[in-house]
């Protein structure tokens, strides 16, 4: 194992809930360390882009739409193996299947308002960190 990054964004459906400081603290009690962070609101062209792997599914508009309903908290978060941790701390993308304890278990309303994003890979979460932060706003 080795110390990675890897980028969360809190969603639209959690900030509207006040949800911020409880999904940092099973953030944080899992491990991982929240080393850059902030809290915007996604212009179209941005939530686009950031989900352009995905613009020939159905829910592409949907998804998009829902992104930009409301603010989002960026994060890039540090820890061993933080990729593949962060993916079992979220739990699975539809809240029905999450296991006990993850966020999405715990917070996720729907499949789609699902509280938080996780990068899938290594690869992904560097471009997807450089997406959002300069390397001078991540410390660790
Ligand atoms: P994410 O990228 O946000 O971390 O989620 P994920 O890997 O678990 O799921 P992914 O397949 O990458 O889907 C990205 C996001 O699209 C929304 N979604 N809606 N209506 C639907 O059937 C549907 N399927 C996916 C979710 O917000 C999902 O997190
Ligand atoms: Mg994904």
């Amino acid at each position: 194992m080795a110390v990675e990054r890897t980028l969360s964004i809190i969603k639209p459906d959690a900030t509207r809930r006040n949800l911020t400081g409880k999904i940092n603290a099973v953030i944080e009690d899992a491990g991982l360390r929240i080393v850059a962070q902030k809290r915007v609101a996604l212009t179209r062209a941005q939530a686009e882009g950031f989900y352009a792997v995905h613009k020939e599914r159905s829910f592409f508009g949907e998804l998009v739409d829902f992104m930009i309903s409301g603010p989002v908290v960026v994060q890039a978060l540090e820890g061993e193996n933080a990729v593949a941790t962060y993916r079992e701390v979220m739990g699975a993308t539809n809240p029905a299947n999450a296991d006990e304890g993850t966020i999405r278990k715990q917070f996720a309303e729907s499949i789609e308002a699902n509280s938080v994003h996780g990068s899938d890979s290594l690869e992904n979460a560097a471009i997807e960190i450089s997406y959002f932060f300069a390397q001078t706003e991540i410390v660790g």
